[in-house]
């Protein structure tokens, strides 16, 4: 079977971990210093910190910007369960919004953006949300990038913002878990950081271990040194895919192109039988292939809102299926993926 997923894990990698085994300092050090400055560098300036996930990121997030009781904080409903996670243990409300049906990211025009105090915009599977139209005055943005490093990133230019990132698993670059929060200016980031470091204090307030190890930073940073040539592969991969759609297929738009990458190909079917069939006939030639979000995983459901009131995410949910796109895939292996995709009859 072809995995929809699987870690790409170079002999380079390997070595970049065993010198930290050897080195005789595993926990957080220099190669979580040395991610950190490696992201400032990536993104134009600014600071990072690193943290033990992107749920820990989100969190670690909103509370620098201020969370708390009382707070309104917009997520698109399409999205992962993490970021009602982090808002509730921020001790703050979510409120959702839905999505767009072309690129998956959150719809601008959403009522509920008029009165949040913070919004968390994913880049879902490598589309770029509309920051812009997103913010409104006053407002603080959470640009959420953990299925966007690598795209042709554009940094918050609005001080007191931040992007986070995560390094799971399925991830574009990974360490097994791991996170990272950026800020343009310094006082979010060094808030981070000072939660972050929860022990040998002078003075005390509830702060938590949520630090990352060097063996994940080593990881992740010995990845992160091909980063151009993953996001090339996947850009590469995807477009092929993209050609080789039968009519009543589409795909997920902004995903390829200049400032994306295409996290995951996500493939659109005319409704949700066509959907399962094309599931079915992958399967049975031996791809591997995901629904990206289940009905019942749609935040709005978790929070038991009306699902009329959230009429794209419940299509999507129906609809969507997510073909391999990892830098693990052989060329014959895509080759036999695109060849399965053109022997499927909508
Ligand atoms: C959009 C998004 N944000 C945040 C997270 C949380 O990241 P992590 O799994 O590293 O905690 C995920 C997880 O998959 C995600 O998809």
């Amino acid at each position: 079977m072809i995995a929809h997923n699987r870690p790409h894990i170079t002999k380079e990698d390997r070595a970049a971990v065993d010198r930290v085994l050897q080195s005789g300092w595993i926990a957080q050090g220099v190669e979580v210093n040395a991610l950190e400055a490696g992201f400032a560098d990536l993104l134009g300036g600014g600071d990072a910190c690193a943290v033990s996930s992107g749920t820990a990121a989100l969190f670690l997030a909103l509370k620098a910007l201020g969370a708390g009781e009382g707070w309104k904080v917009a997520v698109p409903t399409y999205a992962c369960s993490a970021l009602l996670n982090a808002v509730h243990h921020a001790g703050a409300s979510p409120v959702l919004a839905d999505v767009m049906s072309d690129t998956f990211c959150m719809d601008p025009s959403h009522r509920v953006l008029e009165d949040a105090d913070i919004v968390i915009a994913v880049n879902t599977y490598g589309a770029q949300a509309d920051l812009r139209a997103i913010r409104r005055t006053g407002q603080k943005v959470i640009e959420d990038c953990c299925h966007s490093l690598g795209a042709v990133h554009r940094p918050q230019d609005e001080e007191g913002d931040a992007a986070i990132f995560s390094f799971y698993a399925t991830k574009l670059i990974t360490g097994g878990q791991g996170g990272l929060v950026w800020a343009r200016g310094t006082a979010t980031a060094e808030a981070v950081r000072d939660y972050r470091q929860f022990d040998c204090r002078e003075s005390y307030q509830p702060r938590f271990n949520l630090q990352m190890t060097d063996l994940q930073a080593a990881l992740i940073n010995s990845q992160m040194r091909r980063l151009k040539n993953i996001r090339q592969r996947r850009q590469d991969i995807a477009q092929t895919y993209l050609s080789a759609l039968p009519d009543g297929l589409t795909a997920q738009s902004r995903t390829i192109g200049s400032e994306s990458i295409p996290y995951r190909f996500v493939v659109c079917a005319p409704g949700r039988a066509v959907r399962d069939a094309l599931k079915q006939h992958l399967s049975d030639a031996g791809v591997g292939s995901a629904v990206p979000i289940e009905r019942y995983e749609l935040l709005h459901r978790y929070l038991n809102l009306s699902p009329q009131d959230f009429p794209v995410a419940e299509r999507l949910a129906d609809v969507t299926l997510s073909l391999p796109v990892h830098t693990g895939l052989t060329d014959e292996e895509i080759d036999h993926v695109v060849h399965t995709i053109r022997s499927f009859h909508p």
